[in-house]
């Protein structure tokens, strides 16, 4: 292997990149037409004999049953972690991926090896697990291919951190010259916030990107009812630091006579799965980017204690502030990534400079 950077000779890693494909490629040889027979089927990993193997299914004819009858030798490919990344002002590109090749033997699996091999390629595509239909088992053909070697490269982690920083910036920059023309004519709050997210949302592919106003407490989330209805929504919230339990341990009581007595962060325009409604004073980190009245980057939000995991996917944060001509709080932006250390000092800065034009 030329690269030697990008190589991944680890086993584990190699199997760990192919948990993340979704297609396989096999070549089968073609002796006939004088060149390999290459198709994508979707898979599953295994383990027979203490050895790597992947299922494959079909129907019950076809091509590669012919050849796999003449010669069992077969190549197989996978790839993932795709993404272009590149910066026009230093006319730098690249593609981020993970691959494995390899070989080994394929093979018709038996008819007692069939349903589990079925069921292991649902579950691959559907991790929390999905049922085989029986009644196509009897017509589907399952094939195995015994791995006899591989190799893997993967070049994620190795663009250099100055690319990733031009280009971020170079995206930044871009957000900036278009906004006044997003916002020109409407002074709507509602409205100028909810393209502002929308913006932010796609030019980077973010898990969510959204605004909380400051607003006062009404009534019913004082009395701690609010916000049931949105942490019944989030099926997958960390329990230990919902904002049901949070309102349910007076959150919004215990820090003395300050903004938090009468107000709170309410849910305003958003782009991506939906989140809770009502964050109280110093809660969270919406709450405490409000609070402190500065900006919070969070690389890793399991290290932030009180966090609020709306989305177990969220893997790291950034929260910034907005102002009044006063330097009052008046909302925060609220950025996740689903990937860990995403936010520095560069979004830091060019999002405060974003907001300020909100
Ligand atoms: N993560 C935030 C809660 C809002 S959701 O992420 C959209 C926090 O802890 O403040």
């Amino acid at each position: 292997m030329r690269r030697v950077n990008r190589e991944v000779s680890d086993p584990k890693l190699q199997l760990e990149i192919l948990r993340r494909c979704h297609v396989c490629r096999i070549a089968l040889n073609d002796s006939e037409v004088g060149s390999p027979y290459i198709l994508p089927l979707n898979f599953a990993l295994g383990r027979k004999d203490g050895h790597p193997v992947l299922y494959f299914h079909g129907a019950s004819e076809g091509r590669k049953y012919e050849l796999l009858a003449q010669d069992s030798r077969c190549s197989f490919e996978a790839d993932c972690d795709h993404a272009l990344v590149s910066d026009e002002s230093t006319a730098y590109c690249t593609f981020q991926y993970s691959s494995v090749i390899g070989h080994g033997r394929l093979s018709i699996v038996p008819d007692e090896e069939k349903f589990a091999a079925l069921q292991a390629i649902n579950n691959h595509g559907h991790p929390g697990g999905f049922p085989v239909n029986e009644a196509s088992v009897a017509h589907t053909t399952v094939m195995r291919l015994d791995v006899e070697a591989m190799t893997g490269k993967s070049n994620v982690g190795k663009i250099s951190d100055k690319a990733l920083k031009n280009i971020k910036m170079a995206r930044y920059e871009l957000l900036l010259k278009q906004l006044p023309a997003l916002l020109e004519g409407e002074s709507d709050e509602t409205a100028r916030y909810a393209n502002a997210a929308a913006m932010i949302h796609e030019a980077f592919g973010f898990w969510w990107t959204g605004f909380y106003r400051v607003v006062a407490l009404s009534d019913c989330t004082s009395g701690g009812l609010g916000d049931q209805d949105a942490s019944g929504s989030h099926s997958d919230q960390d329990a230990s630091s919902s904002f049901s339990d949070h309102v349910a341990s007076g959150g919004h009581g215990s820090h003395g006579a300050q903004a938090g007595d009468t107000e709170e962060l309410l849910l305003g325009p958003f782009q991506g799965p939906v989140a809770c409604m009502h964050i109280g004073y110093g809660r969270g980190v919406c709450g405490t980017a409000w609070k402190e009245n500065r900006t919070v980057v969070v690389p890793d939000v399991e290290q932030f204690p009180g966090h609020i995991a709306c989305s177990s996917a969220s893997r790291s944060e950034i929260v910034v502030p907005l102002h009044d001509h006063g330097g009052r709080v008046t909302a925060v932006l609220d950025i996740d990534s689903k990937d860990l250390g995403t936010f520095d000092e560069v979004d830091a800065r060019y999002l405060e400079e974003l907001v300020s034009r909100l």
